[in-house]
């Protein structure tokens, strides 16, 4: 089994436990969430971060926001919990694994409506259903990385952007996860880390945690993924994913339709991993996937310096929508899913 060099988010002395990434690469420091204010702050700044990662803090944020409910009756629980999962469901809007997060802890909290309620079982409910949440995410990315890894040649060079590893789930991660299990099986890697601008997810996150686990990644600037495609210098791109329609179009952070874009040119098989919590059949194409539009300072005063000037208009989307036209192949823990995906994706319905 692969082991995630450090551990993301996690549960630990009755705490939720964070890896403030916004301080990586120059300081690994955890912080700890004991209020729900907290959690949405961490997610809404990206100190927690990912898809997956997120829905995790979420379920572990609800329960937080539950802990000390004195509610008397199933209504009043109720009402409280809607209002905790309502409020942290306006952190961030892309990764639908928040929402899927917040709809178990909500589900969840509704329990058995025919026993007679009793606050304290509520409470544990929703204890276990945060702890399933991290946990099961930590098999997701297992298997992901089991049925990804056999994409993957010994020798290949494999782009990737932003970041999808062990930083952005609980686990091994999901685009991460087949290079770090192809490395297991003995495959001979190289990985090429897409900077990923404006806040730099793939010099400050990926090369870092290739790094601590030993795997050789070039780091390289947004702009330059064209050119080293021309020079036959990559060979397999792999990326993660934020959502994904029905019809397989995929949102993943901005940069990624144009790294598609470069490899349907130059022929290179574009792969996306995901867990089933990323997938939202209930939206049918990704025309219709709320993009998160960020702070304009992201852009002109990254990481403390002025790089434009103070008042420059400025557009900034978190994320963009690859269609499924461009995409080789989605790897899931139920297996790897090929074109049509409007009719291959609906054995994850079940
Ligand atoms: O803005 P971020 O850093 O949360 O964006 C993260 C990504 O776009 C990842 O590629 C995606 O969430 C998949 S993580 C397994």
């Amino acid at each position: 089994m692969i082991k995630a060099c450090i551990t993301t988010v996690n549960w630990q002395k009755g705490r939720l436990r964070i890896l403030d990434q916004t301080l990586l690469p120059n300081q690994v420091r955890f912080i700890s969430c004991p209020r729900v204010n907290q959690v949405h702050e961490a997610i809404r700044n990206l100190r927690v971060r990912g898809a997956p990662a997120i829905g995790v803090c979420a379920g572990w944020g609800v329960y937080l926001g539950m802990k000390h409910s004195q509610a008397k009756n199933r209504e009043a629980f109720l009402k409280e919990l809607t209002r905790v999962t309502s409020y942290l469901a306006t952190s961030r809007p892309t990764a639908v694994n928040l929402f899927w997060a917040l709809r178990r802890m909500k589900n969840a909290g509704g329990y058995e409506r025919k026993t007679p309620f009793d606050v304290k079982k509520a409470k544990k409910i929703l204890y276990e259903e945060a702890r399933r949440i991290e946990l099961e995410d930590k098999e997701l990315c297992r298997r992901i990385g089991r049925f990804g890894q056999k994409l993957l040649r010994s020798g290949d060079t494999v782009l990737t952007h932003c970041n999808a590893g062990s930083l952005a789930t609980a686990g091994t991660g999901t685009a991460l996860s087949l290079i770090y299990e192809a490395k297991r099986k003995g495959k001979r890697l190289h990985v090429i880390a897409d900077e990923t601008r404006p806040l730099l997810q793939g010099a400050r996150l990926t090369a870092w945690e290739l790094m601590q686990n030993k795997i050789p990644v070039t780091l390289i600037c947004d702009s330059m993924a064209g050119a080293l495609m021309a020079q036959g210098k990559i060979n397999k791109i792999v990326v993660g994913a934020d959502r994904i329609a029905a019809n397989g179009d995929t949102a993943n952070k901005i940069g990624t339709y144009s790294v598609a874009v470069l490899a349907k040119h130059h022929n290179i098989p574009f792969f996306v991993a995901a867990p089933v919590s990323t997938f939202d059949f209930s939206t049918s194409d990704g025309s219709h996937i709320p993009i998160e539009e960020r702070h304009a300072d992201e852009i002109r005063n990254g990481f403390g310096n002025w790089t434009a000037p103070k008042k420059v208009p400025v557009h900034n989307p978190a994320f963009d929508v690859t269609p499924h036209e461009l995409i080789t192949a989605i790897v899931t823990d139920r297996g790897v899913f090929y074109p049509p995906f409007q009719q291959s994706l609906q054995a994850l319905k079940q």
